[in-house]
């Protein structure tokens, strides 16, 4: 039996640290909430997985914190290796991907952990999907930090995932906005006036990550 998915419960104590207040509005899921329910999150992981031949494959660039929390918990033998994509779309919405990085590891017949920081639009993981099954691996199973349902284009779910979370733009904890915020040890909601600003100064150029972002 899997635990179930938590719904984010707002953390009355929480406060946003003074140096974030100007562009982050709230705290929407603290780092102590994140640990615990990486821990739970790991425990069905490692059940599923044992005795496996796993590869865990991460999705680049967001996954950098999750991720390394996450391996850390699993107490099982397992090789890593990274797919880069990225969305080239203007503003805040998906547009274009773009593989930036392709993978090493041969994971056929093996049990793939496909790992991504959010599950938005589903059009990431979905064209993940397609690429990692053609290389024939025994199973794959997916592992999101974040889900929002409701901006869901492409039918994907994933098998694990940390915390549903309502259509709020979202930073921090490996999440950017125009490569901002990664670094942020919690889950914030983004201040519109930063994206809306950023979207009035998109230019009709390729924007790559440094002059736009996709909307989480
Ligand atoms: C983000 C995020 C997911 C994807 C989810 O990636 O890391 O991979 O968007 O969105 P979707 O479900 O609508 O496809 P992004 O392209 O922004 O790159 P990043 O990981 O480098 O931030």
């Amino acid at each position: 039996m899997k635990t179930p998915v938590p719904q984010v419960q707002l953390d009355p104590a929480a406060r946003v640290p003074t140096r974030w207040r100007r562009e982050v509005e709230r705290i929407l899921i603290t780092d102590d909430q994140i640990a615990r329910r990486i821990r739970t999150m790991s425990r069905d992981i490692v059940r599923d997985f044992t005795g496996r031949e796993t590869v865990v494959v991460s999705l680049l660039n967001g996954t950098v914190m999750f991720l390394a929390d996450l391996i850390r918990n699993l107490s099982l033998p397992l090789r890593l290796d990274f797919i880069g994509v990225s969305s080239y779309g203007a503003g805040t919405e998906s547009g274009d991907l773009v593989f930036t990085k392709e993978l090493r590891l041969d994971v056929r017949g093996r049990d793939v952990l496909l790992v991504d920081d959010i599950l938005d639009t589903g059009k990431t993981l979905y064209r993940v999907l397609g690429k990692l099954q053609a290389l024939k691996p025994r199973r794959i199973k997916t592992c999101v930090l974040l889900n929002k349902a409701a901006r869901r284009v492409e039918a994907v779910e994933a098998d694990y995932v940390g915390f549903e979370i309502p259509d709020f733009f979202v930073v921090g904890y490996g999440l950017d906005f125009a490569e901002r915020f990664r670094n942020l040890p919690f889950v914030g909601v983004l201040h519109p006036h930063v994206y809306k600003q950023a979207s009035q100064q998109v230019k009709p150029v390729r924007l790559g990550k440094a002059g736009g972002s996709r909307r989480h």
